[in-house]
């Protein structure tokens, strides 16, 4: 790997979503993507855990000289982007929130449904989020769902291949949410909150139906992050070799490669960190 590498992190694979969409719009750039899978799930832990094993991660990462970071994390970002920010004044951070705004745009019916994690719902930025998309011009309801266990579950799939959990959850939440469907009074937008859950969106869109748009920010991310590195940051390659991903985990090496395998078709081996 030669020039400064993108950080990219997550409580575990779901940031390989956000990943995923950062290779396809940047592909000559190196990213260094640390899943923190040792202390997972971040979705049900309090803000103090996930606030210390963002910085800790972050650290990690600064010391190893990455030119811009990416919060590849619902979660991680509503508790902690806005104190990294005040750490790392020099640093560009990009964070990921639910697409909440872009829901707004799409959804006829004006009932959008939310799936996230139990702490990026309880979190201020989020609530925050809410309250400004639901004041504006357009009339919309969001139906808000916590999901545990689900961030859980898809990661433990990565593995074994078998998506029974994930599936059941995903019938379990939906349900809860409501109905679905493009006529008056149904939802016809779901948000999927957490980095994770993209990777359940085949057994999601069997559940919801073909019409319902199904919304992650992975893309405006990637979009984000690449304006910034144009605007102000040296790009690498400068189009010449395609870039590098290194992979490390915090968890069980197997675990994340048997993912960027399966959802990247990427076969590079895995790093363990074992003292962040
Ligand atoms: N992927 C993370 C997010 O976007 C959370 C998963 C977890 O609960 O650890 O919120």
């Amino acid at each position: 790997m030669t020039g400064q590498a993108i950080g990219v992190f997550d409580s575990g694979i779901g940031g390989l979503s956000v990943l995923k969409a950062l290779w396809a719009a940047m592909p000559h750039e190196d990213f260094i993507y640390i899943a923190d899978s040792g202390h997972a799930p971040y979705g049900e832990r309090d803000e103090a855990h996930v606030l210390a094993r963002s910085r800790a991660i972050v650290q990690h990462l600064v010391r190893h000289k990455v030119k811009a970071l990416v919060i590849a994390c619902n979660t991680a970002t509503a508790a902690a982007i806005q104190l990294l920010r005040a750490e790392y004044p020099g640093l560009p951070l990009i964070g990921v929130e639910p697409a909440l705004k872009p829901a707004v745009a799409l959804s006829q019916t004006g009932r959008i449904g939310v799936m996230a994690t139990r702490s990026t719902l309880a979190s201020a930025k989020f609530r925050a989020l809410l309250a400004a998309q639901s004041g504006g011009a357009k009339d919309v309801h969001f139906i808000v769902q916590p999901c545990d266990g689900l961030a859980h579950a898809i990661e433990t799939s990565a593995d074994t291949g078998d998506t029974t959990r994930t599936q059941a959850l995903c019938a379990h939440y939906t349900r809860a949410i409501g109905e679905f469907g493009t006529q008056v009074g149904q939802i016809d937008t779901l948000v999927l909150g957490c980095t994770h859950y993209p990777f359940a969106s085949e057994h999601l869109r069997a559940l919801v139906g073909p019409e319902v748009q199904l919304m992650d920010n992975g893309e405006a991310v990637a979009r984000q992050t690449r304006r910034l590195i144009q605007a102000s940051l040296q790009p690498s390659g400068a189009g010449q070799r395609p870039g590098e991903i290194s992979l490390f985990t915090t968890g069980q090496p197997q675990h994340l490669q048997a993912a960027a395998r399966r959802w990247l078709g990427l076969s590079a081996g895995v790093g363990v960190l074992v003292a962040i």
